[in-house]
């Protein structure tokens, strides 16, 4: 087999055959096939795209071209969530401790901020002392005792995908359905879940912007996870206004804790329970009605915060902090944005939101930059609500002193007054399920 016969067979719009697929990752991985052979493909796949087949199968060869990691020990149906990125999306600190608490185990590798987007990772290492990089046997030791272990990604995970996904950075061939859903896809499969919960997010603040193109990107993940004989959900939800009102490391851990102890925003607490509860369905814990019972349940009874307190205190971590979240380290400067009119807040620039974000320290400009766990925002007023001049809009927490004026001028244009309300927008739009597309 040749890779030039390949990258022919692609640009004449044939579908690959699963050898000659396993062929490229194989070859690329191991150094023997080069950049330019492996870029021209990618941008054959970009133009001529991949089949559903084509597509799995690519996933599932980038999967197993690192380890593999094996649960099989941890007893019980293990679930893994994956959200696409957003902004103020702590979730995974709230939904892993309410399945926790439903005596599902939670063993889950999770990432770090990515670009306007936060990442799990830097959120909980906002907890002081809170180790992330752990290894398997530990791992296994603190899902066993606490229920919960989330760290960072640790060994080699699926190496295709990081060679594959620096090539197509600089090729121009990130936006492509079949390359995006594999890529994610690749390393959920190598994380060793019997099932996966998807997350994928739509509107301003998300990677997919419209509807249209998440229901895509969720139909193609949902379709690789079950050919790789993984049960897999997907819920479409909103990523148009920032989850909650919290954005930054410690901030978004804050209020995290607060919605796991049933005082959470409106916003964040509904979509969180409904992913509970689909974490829950998929771990067989009952219909959706009694898993979304089940949900509320291990919030209002205390059983979910007292989670994420074992998995903290088993990594590490000064559990003070989640007790008296006031115990915080604080960010030196809190400085507040307020409306220059009257009116009603109309929409958030949300992509806009998370760089304002970065600018104040909560995030990275480069991969080296360290970052600052008490930087960030405080959303104080979100779509639909009425404002009155000189009402505060939002706070921005830092102390990066000379970065506040572009933060400043970045929120000022993000956040939109104007004189009627607008058109509620929903939470959740769609559950995507191997039997199709459920609007919500
Ligand atoms: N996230 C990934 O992991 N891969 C992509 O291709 C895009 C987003």
């Amino acid at each position: 087999m040749r890779m030039y016969d390949i990258i022919r067979h692609k640009r004449d719009g044939m579908a690959l055959s699963p050898k000659e697929i396993a062929f490229f990752i194989r070859g690329f991985t191991d150094g023997s096939i080069p950049d330019y052979q492996a870029s021209a493909l990618l941008m054959a796949i970009f133009l001529r795209g991949m089949n559903p087949e084509e597509t799995a199968i690519l996933t599932d060869c980038m999967a197993k071209s690192g380890d593999i990691v094996d649960l099989s020990s941890i007893p019980g149906i293990k679930v893994d969530k994956h959200s696409t990125g957003g902004v103020g999306d702590k979730t995974s600190l709230i939904i892993g401790p309410i399945v926790a608490a439903c005596n599902v185990p939670v063993a889950k590798m999770s990432g770090r901020g990515l670009g306007h987007t936060g990442g799990t990772v830097d959120k909980l290492e906002s907890i002081p002392g809170l180790r992330t990089a752990v290894d398997r046997v530990e791992f296994f030791r603190i899902v066993k005792e606490a229920g919960i272990a989330i760290i960072g990604q640790s060994g080699n995970i699926a190496p295709a995908d990081k060679m594959l996904y620096a090539l197509r950075d600089v090729t121009g061939t990130v936006e492509h359905l079949s390359l995006i859903a594999s890529s994610i896809m690749s390393k959920k499969l190598a994380a060793g879940s019997d099932a996966i919960l998807l997350d994928v997010k739509t509107g301003s603040g998300a990677f997919m912007k419209t509807l249209e193109d998440s229901i895509a990107l969720a139909q193609a993940m949902v379709d690789i996870g079950n050919r790789n004989n993984r049960d897999t959900v997907a819920l479409i939800t909103d990523m148009d206004t920032p989850l909650g009102h919290a954005i930054g490391n410690s901030l978004e851990v804050i209020e995290a804790v607060e919605t796991l102890q049933g005082k959470g925003p409106v916003d964040l607490t509904a979509v969180c329970l409904e992913l509970a509860a689909n974490m829950l369905v998929l771990a067989q814990q009952g219909s959706l009605e009694e898993c979304r019972h089940l949900a509320r349940q291990a919030i209002a009874g205390g059983e979910a915060f007292q989670r994420l307190v074992a998995m903290a205190k088993a990594q590490g971590g000064d559990v003070s902090v989640l007790k008296d979240t006031e115990r915080f380290p604080k960010a030196p400067m809190a400085v507040c944005l307020k409306a220059g009119r009257d009116g009603y807040l109309r929409h958030i620039n949300t992509e806009a939101c998370g760089i304002a974000s970065v600018v104040l320290g909560a995030g990275r400009a480069r991969k080296e930059d360290e970052i600052d766990h008490s930087a960030g925002i405080i959303l104080r007023k979100k779509p639909g609500e009425q404002v009155w001049e000189g009402e505060i809009l939002a706070q921005l927490h830092t102390a990066r002193e000379e970065q506040l004026p572009e933060a400043m001028e970045l929120l000022r244009e993000a956040i939109e007054v104007g004189n009627a309300p607008p058109a509620p927008v929903p939470m959740l739009y769609a559950r995507v399920t191997a039997d199709g597309v459920e609007v919500l």
